[in-house]
This record gives C-alpha cells, sequence and structure tokens, in this order.
C-alpha cells in the first residue's frame, strides 16, 4: 500500500511539474523532456495532432512579457499587430486551436489551407521530420474539414474576440478534383471575408496538382491565365463590403521571369493585391541534406528553406519597389533569423517548422531576441528594419 501511495505521490509530483513546466514555457521541460520523448514515441502526423489538441485546450506556455516590447509593434493592413510574428498556414489546418496559438504569444494566426469541400489528402505516411537537418517534407495534400465546419470555429472565435489586436489570416485553396480552381477561390472568400482580418490565396503548395501552374503564365495546363486569375480575384474582392486585404502565397522555387510577373500583377494600379507571403515549401532538394528522408516527395520546410526563401524575399521586394506587404516565411527559428526575413524586406514573418523542434517556447525565445537585436542597432520601432539590406528604387 505504502509502496502505490509513493508511486501514485511521485506520478502526480512529476505531472505537476511537467504541467508547470509547459505553462511556465521551461525550456528544459521542452527541450530535455517533452519534445525527445514525442519525436521517439510519434511519427510526424500524431506529434501535429497533439500539438493541435494541447494548444486547443490551452494546454502551451503562456506569453512572457519583456521589457520594451512595444518595439515589436507594428501597423499592417491598417491593423494593429502586436509583434510580427505569426503562426504559419497549415499548422491549425481547421481552426481549432486559435485561441491558445494567440496564447502562446504569436502577434498573428494564419489558419488553413481550408478548402470548400472536406478531404482526406494523401495516403499517409505524409509527414516526416528531417531531425538532421531540422526540416519537414509534408505531402498532406489539403486534409482538412471544409468550409463549413471550419467557417463555424472561425465564426465562433470572431465573435468572441475582444482584443482586435488578435490578427486573423484565413489561408484559403481549392480541392483536389476541382477542375474550375477560380470557383474554389471565390468561394472561400467570400465566405471569410466577413470573418477574418486578410485572406491568403494560397497557389503554391507542391501537393495538389496543377496548383503551382496558378503561378505561371505559360503552363499549359492552366485552365485560366494567372493575370487573368488574380484580376477576377481582385474583382470580386472589390465588390464585397468589406475591402478584406488579400495575400499571395508563393512559392520559393519561381523563375525570375515567373517573379516579375507576379510582382507585376501585385503592382497594378486600382487593382492592387495587398500583400505577397516568400514562402511556401520548396520542392527543390538542397545537397547538403544529410537525413535518408530527403527522398520523400512533398515539400521541404525548415533550416534548408532559409536562404532559398529570404533570397526569394529580398528579390520580391525589389520588384515590388517596397510598395507591397511581404511576409517572409521559411526557417525562421531565431530572433537573428526573424531581424534577417525583416531586413530583407519583410514586415511581418511566420514560422511553422521551428515549432516542430523547439515547441511553442520558440515564440517566447524569438521575441526576446528580437527586441534584444533592435534595441542593441539602435531602432526605436521594429518596422523602421524592414528592407534595410536591400536596395531598392525607393531607398532612402
Ligand atoms: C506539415 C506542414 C503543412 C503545411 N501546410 C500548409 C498549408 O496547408 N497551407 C500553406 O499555405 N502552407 C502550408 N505549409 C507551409 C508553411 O506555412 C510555411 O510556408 C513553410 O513551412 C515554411 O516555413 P517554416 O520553414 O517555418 O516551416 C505547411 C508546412 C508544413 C511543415
Amino acid at each position: 500500500m505504502k509502496l502505490l501511495n509513493f508511486i501514485g505521490a511521485t506520478v502526480f509530483g512529476s505531472a505537476t511539474l511537467i504541467g508547470y513546466g509547459i505553462y511556465d514555457g521551461n525550456e528544459k521541460v521542452y527541450s530535455n523532456l517533452l519534445i525527445p520523448i514525442i519525436h521517439k514515441t510519434m511519427d510526424g502526423e500524431r506529434a501535429h495532432n497533439l500539438a493541435i489538441f494541447m494548444a486547443k485546450y490551452g494546454l502551451v506556455p503562456r506569453e512572457r512579457k519583456f521589457e520594451n516590447e512595444q518595439i515589436l509593434n507594428i501597423r499592417v493592413f491598417d491593423k494593429k499587430f502586436k509583434n510580427p510574428i505569426g503562426c504559419a498556414a497549415g499548422f491549425d489546418k481547421n481552426a481549432e486551436a486559435i485561441d491558445g496559438l494567440f496564447k502562446i504569444g504569436f502577434g498573428f494566426v494564419e489558419i488553413g489551407t481550408v478548402t470548400p469541400l472536406s478531404q482526406e489528402g494523401n495516403p499517409k505516411p505524409r509527414v516526416f521530420r528531417l531531425s538532421e537537418d531540422r526540416a519537414v517534407i509534408n505531402r498532406y495534400g489539403f486534409n482538412g474539414q471544409g468550409h463549413d465546419e471550419v467557417l463555424k470555429r472561425v465564426d465562433q472565435f470572431w465573435k468572441n474576440r475582444k482584443i482586435d489586436e488578435k490578427i486573423l489570416g484565413v489561408n484559403i485553396g481549392k480541392n483536389k478534383l476541382q477542375q474550375d480552381a477560380l470557383s474554389d477561390y471565390l468561394t472561400g472568400l467570400k465566405l471569410f471575408a466577413n470573418k477574418c482580418d486578410y485572406i491568403t490565396i494560397n497557389i503554391s503548395s507542391p501537393n495538389t496538382p496543377g496548383l503551382r501552374s496558378l503561378q505561371n503564365r505559360k503552363e499549359l495546363e492552366n485552365l485560366i491565365d494567372p493575370v487573368e486569375f488574380y484580376h477576377l480575384l481582385l474583382e470580386m474582392r472589390n465588390k464585397l463590403d468589406k475591402k478584406i486585404p488579400l495575400v499571395i502565397k508563393i512559392a520559393p522555387d519561381l523563375t525570375d521571369e515567373e517573379m516579375k510577373d507576379i510582382a507585376q500583377v501585385a503592382l497594378r494600379k486600382n487593382k492592387q493585391i495587398d500583400g505577397l507571403i516568400v514562402s511556401n515549401t520548396t520542392i527543390s532538394r538542397p545537397d547538403f541534406l544529410k537525413s535518408e528522408l530527403k527522398k520523400e516527395s512533398g515539400g521541404l520546410s525548415g533550416r534548408p528553406l532559409k536562404t532559398i526563401s529570404t533570397e526569394a524575399l529580398k528579390k520580391m521586394f525589389k520588384l515590388t519597389e517596397g510598395k507591397i506587404i511581404l511576409i517572409g516565411v521559411g526557417g525562421v527559428e531565431s530572433g537573428n533569423d526573424a531581424l534577417e526575413k525583416i531586413k530583407s524586406g519583410a514586415s511581418l514573418i511566420q514560422l511553422y517548422t521551428s515549432m516542430v523542434f523547439e515547441g511553442p517556447i520558440i515564440v517566447n525565445k524569438i521575441k526576446k531576441e528580437l527586441i534584444e537585436l533592435l534595441n542593441k542597432e539602435g531602432y526605436s520601432n521594429v518596422s523602421e528594419a524592414i528592407g534595410a539590406n536591400v536596395y531598392h528604387k525607393n531607398s532612402k
């Protein structure tokens, strides 16, 4: 009996300590305990489901307060963002954990990609951790519950939102079997426009056949000319009561020509796109990858994507002459990485894969480091650093 009591007390004590470690955002609880156990015992998709479960029920580290944290406040799309660090699309595909993600300290959350109808996505396994490379390959293929289910949750969040600093983006896509891509995007746009702060048109997932061709004017498989596609989307957006900011998410694998085309469309007078997200995952496989899993097909994210996506970001900043809001994504795992994206032209940044390897405490860590760096370099606000490393026509 005594032994049972002792075991019970030990289990309870450990659980309490771990629970407190989670709540308090103790780095060691994540790096020495939770992440190694999860990575040993669960494949990528199970671990992802667990992370969503924990965020949904608030079992996440709380946001820390930092001295001079207002240095991270930034106005974008005419909204105040508490900080420029966002949760990238694909993590909370079905809008189940929005509140939990804000609790961690993200300045904005992008849910989705959401498709009109629910769909299974590709066969499992479809998410792979390349631990030696601090990378992930995924070929989920827009698995998700579809517009109706997701809308219910987004609606709930939107109604209960007390602080309008909780900036919500909805990332929309098309169903695999839908031939008429435009129609799926228009449906998503109309449905979510009144219930979020911006909408992302995801035309850059490598896991839906033909989708990426919407970035390329010359692709034969296109049923619609991409320029016409953007034109019709913007026309629809301009007809809506609320002028919801429209953002296009692009791949990091575009040629210079394709980037130029997109920049041109983005800059067109009267029908301007509000922002570009640079970038989605890459289909390339850099030579330096060590993991055997690099052979898996799908989109590569995380550390090996960092330089590729930052180079694309710089190019886009130059091409759009600093006139379009850019959101920098790909391999951000430190304050330094975040600042590099910002100096390369990003007004906001997002992350996903670094959470896989470091857990949700990464958000507090990046904020702390970014504040320190900005202070050290003499900036009084993060917005002053945007594009600092890139020459463009409008550079002062
Ligand atoms: C498992 C996984 C699923 C993803 N799903 C989506 C998605 O549904 N829609 C989307 O636009 N991007 C998706 N992405 C891409 C991310 O939003 C992000 O652009 C990319 O991973 C680069 O950022 P990172 O290196 O910080 O992960 C996904 C990424 C991962 C790792």
